[in-house]
């Protein structure tokens, strides 16, 4: 059984409740029931944090047995080089995820620290970015 981990980064524990013209109606813990039901096959976890260093933290506890990663770094996702060298340093591979197409807004999104240390991104398609990372994951 295949085992990958949904990572998300910062804010996005409001997802629901937080700029909903942007991020859609649906938590998290709904999105993941929903890919849970539609990966039955897969040993799916999910993580996430608010803080940098625990999520580096959990990139190094799973980086070397899990299968894959889909990774949405938040807005660490445009600044931050440790997250960048922690993916590099580990060998699961790990999909770059956002739920809105970054390149649609400000321009200080349009620019990701984590894109070359990743295998690929996905972005756009609103919650269901996830499960597409997650199909990524399963076809590399
Ligand atoms: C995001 C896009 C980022 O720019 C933003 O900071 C987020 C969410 C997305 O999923 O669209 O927190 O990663």
């Amino acid at each position: 059984m295949k085992h990958i981990l949904i990572l998300n980064g910062p804010n996005l524990n409001l997802l629901g409740k937080r700029e909903p013209g942007i991020y859609g109606n649906d938590s998290m813990e709904q999105a993941f029931a929903i890919l849970q039901k539609h990966f039955p096959e897969v040993q799916l976890e999910y993580y996430q944090s608010n803080v940098e260093g625990e999520l580096i933290n959990k990139l190094h506890e799973v980086g070397f047995t899990y299968d894959g990663i889909a990774f949405n770094a938040g807005a660490y996702t445009h600044t931050s080089v440790a997250l960048h060298d922690a993916i590099k340093a580990i060998s699961t591979p790990v999909v770059e995820v956002h739920i809105s197409n970054v390149y649609q807004r400000e321009t200080y999104r349009h620019t990701s620290l984590i894109t070359g240390a990743c295998v690929g991104v996905i972005g756009g398609f609103g919650m269901d970015s996830y499960r597409l990372a997650v199909e990524a994951i399963l076809a590399l």
